[in-house]
């Protein structure tokens, strides 16, 4: 059976000492880090954009998982990948072509995911699920950490790795927002793989043993490879 994967939420550290969050999550049982930009625009924050991808690349081997919470998110693909991100998240919501947005992030080399805010259908993804590697479910509404769990994202994550396990894909489900020790196992449950954590990680007394926590839930998943 293959583990869930944790990606620790940069919007949660200390941004005055940066190169310590870094070598907790390097030293730590963390996949992936977890990063959020964000334009003023599509969200109601801003955050940062390419030059913290770039400086986080310097700092870790371990993947960047980048969620671009920015209006059209095509015109700076080639920008974040370059950058170094590995995975570049695209919002269902900010683009009006979005199979040719999806096709743009694989032709850099980069894996391709696209979230989806709380009010949008996972039914929405039906005719682009094939290509993507990974959905990014919102469990609050984008644009700060540290917000309330929305407990229908279970039925959500649920209905999504229906579709998927009724077409034979793999993608990663990925979810995005108040999650920690008491819901992780639920959403394990539910068909989730990727549990984004900002602040049950950065604001806990110990990091790296929340990712550890994390990291150690056992369910008894049956969908992934
Ligand atoms: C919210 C961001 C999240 C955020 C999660 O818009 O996309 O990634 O950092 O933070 P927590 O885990 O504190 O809800
Ligand atoms: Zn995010």
């Amino acid at each position: 059976m293959s583990k869930h994967l944790v990606a620790p939420s940069l919007l949660a550290a200390d941004f005055t000492n940066l190169p310590s969050a870094l070598q907790m999550f390097n030293e730590s049982q963390a996949d992936w880090l977890h990063l959020d930009v964000m334009d003023g625009k599509f969200v109601p924050n801003i955050t940062f954009g390419m030059l913290m991808i770039d400086a986080m690349r310097k700092m870790t081997e371990k993947t960047l998982d980048v969620h671009l919470m920015i209006e059209e998110p095509s015109k700076y693909i080639r920008a974040f990948r370059d950058a170094g991100a590995d995975i570049i998240s695209v919002h269902y919501e900010a683009c009006d072509h979005l199979h040719r947005v999806i096709h743009q992030i694989k032709a850099t080399g980069a894996k391709a995911g696209v979230a989806l805010n709380p009010h949008t259908s996972v039914e929405l993804l039906e005719d682009v699920l094939e290509d993507l590697d990974l959905v990014v479910i919102m469990s609050v509404n984008p644009g700060f950490g540290g917000q309330k769990f929305i407990y229908r994202t279970l039925n959500r994550v649920a209905k999504l790795r229906q579709m998927m396990m009724e077409r034979n894909i793999n993608a990663h489900i990925e979810i995005d927002g108040g999650v920690g020790l008491q819901n992780a196992e639920s959403l394990l449950k539910a068909g989730a793989d990727v549990l984004v954590a900002g602040s049950s990680v950065f604001k806990a007394p110990d990091p790296q043993k929340a990712i550890e926590q994390l990291k150690g839930i056992e369910s008894d998943r049956k969908y992934f490879i």
